[in-house]
Parts: structure tokens; sequence; C-alpha cells
């Protein structure tokens, strides 16, 4: 079985005082859930008050990207040694805003995953389509080689490290969520393509949804066989929403 797990993606929202009080509250409302792994993903900036609240707890921290090399001048990057030295664990990488937004291709996003692994920190790897991609029947083509983009980087033995998202371009931010069939139809194909790698690592391999995942929809969505948590964002900066969402991820487990 899978350890289901929720992130926070807290995208650039926040402030000291915001990370101290949110994170406290996802601390504090997820001590029971000792079936899920949750995960807080803040600004750079915040890391190190989150990594303060959660550090007696088992909420576990990330960051919402990494650079590709350790060290050296690349003005503006944060390197994976850098992010385990403040105690993350997880690093989001291939997020469609950084995709869209900041030009970042497949072959960049595998180097990022490529560079999280070598420093223990594993990455959540997002793949996605846009409507118009959905409209023009190209999901299949473009979640396979966002995916194969990264296992064709990645040595087979370090897969197991890595941690997958779904994240329908068009049901981010905007209210629409994929249905759980959409969503499950896509995170089967995924896992199928894993499975034909390694039939442990498809077994394993944990596949979260993201897009517009909130409490009353959470429920209906982490039903299905192949999905495995969630990666949420405007709900995440909502106490009470993010820890819905978990409670709704800890009965998948039960
Ligand atoms: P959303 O964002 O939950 O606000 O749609 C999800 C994400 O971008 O990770």
């Amino acid at each position: 079985m899978r350890q289901p797990l929720v992130a926070g993606n807290w995208k650039m929202h926040g402030s000291r005082a915001m990370a101290r009080a949110l994170s406290q509250a996802v601390v504090r409302g997820t001590a029971e859930l000792d079936a899920i792994e949750v995960v807080l993903l803040p600004p750079y900036v915040l890391i190190p008050r989150v990594s303060e609240e959660v550090a007696d707890s088992a909420v576990v921290l990330g960051a919402q990207n990494v650079a590709t090399a350790r060290e050296g001048a690349f003005t503006g990057e944060i390197s994976a040694p850098m992010l385990r030295e403040f105690g993350c664990r997880y690093a989001l990488v291939g997020h469609s805003e950084r995709r869209q937004l900041f030009g970042e291709t497949d072959a960049l996003v595998a180097k990022r995953a490529l560079a999280a692994l070598q420093e223990d920190l594993r990455p959540i790897v997002c793949v996605g389509e846009t409507l118009a991609e959905r409209e023009a029947s190209e999901t299949e083509d473009v979640v396979l080689r966002q995916l194969d983009a990264v296992l064709s980087a990645v040595p087979e033995a370090q897969l197991g490290q890595v941690v997958f998202a779904y994240e329908p371009v068009w049901a981010i931010g905007t209210g629409r969520t994929a249905t759980p069939e959409q969503a499950q139809a896509v995170h089967a194909l995924l896992r199928e393509r894993l499975r034909r790698l390694s039939a442990e690592i498809g077994r394993r391999a944990r596949i979260l949804y993201g897009g517009s995942m909130k409490p009353g929809n959470a429920g209906e969505l982490l039903a299905m066989p192949d999905i495995d948590g969630g990666l949420i964002g405007g709900a995440s900066l909502v106490a009470d929403d993010f820890l819905a969402i978990c409670e709704q991820a800890a009965l998948r487990r039960e």
C-alpha cells in the first residue's frame, strides 16, 4: 500500500507571521494523522521559519524548486545542499507555473530532479496539459513526454525516491477540477509507463493530483485507485481546508 501524501504549495504567499500560524495549525491538526505524509512547501525565505515550527512533528518541509548545480555563479537560484541544510526533504520540480511563466523546459526539469536526488532531496515532479492541449486530444502525449524526460535522466535505482504529480494546467487556481474519472485516466497512464520500466516502481510510485483540490472534492478524487494524495495550492493557505483534505487522505489509507 502506498502512503498517501498531501503537500501544501504556498506559492508566493505568506509572511513570517502567517507562516508561523499556518504551520502551527498544520502541526496540531495532523498530529493524529500518522497514516499520511504531510509536506509544506513555503517560499524560500520562509523555509527557516517553517522548519522551526515543524521540527518536533511529523510534518515534512520542502521547497518549490531547486537549482541544477550544487553551488556557483547562478544568481537567484537555491541549491539542493542549501535546502537540505535548512531541513527540506522534498522539492517541487516542473510546476506548470515554472514551465509556463519562467520558460522551464522538460530538459531543465529533468536536470533539477536529478540535482535534488543527488543530495537526497525527493523531487515532486509535476506534469500536466493545458486546456488547448486537452481540447486537441494531446493530453496523453504531453504528460508522457514530460514524464519521459525525467525517466530518461534519472537512474532507475533512484526512481523510488521520486513523487509524481498530475496537475492539469486548466484546473490550477481556476476552481475547475478534473473529474475523478479524468484524473484517474491520466494517473493510470502515468503508472502504466512507470510499470513498463519496473513493476516494482509502478506499484510503489506515489502520484498526486493537483488542481483546485478542495475539501468538497478531495474525497472523490482520493477514492480513485491511482490517486495517492494531493498537491494543494489555494486551499493549503487556509488551515481548516488543508486539514480537511489531510483527513480525507487519511481515510484513503484505512
Ligand atoms: P490550486 O494549485 O490548488 O490552487 O489549483 C495547485 C498547484 O498549483 O499546485
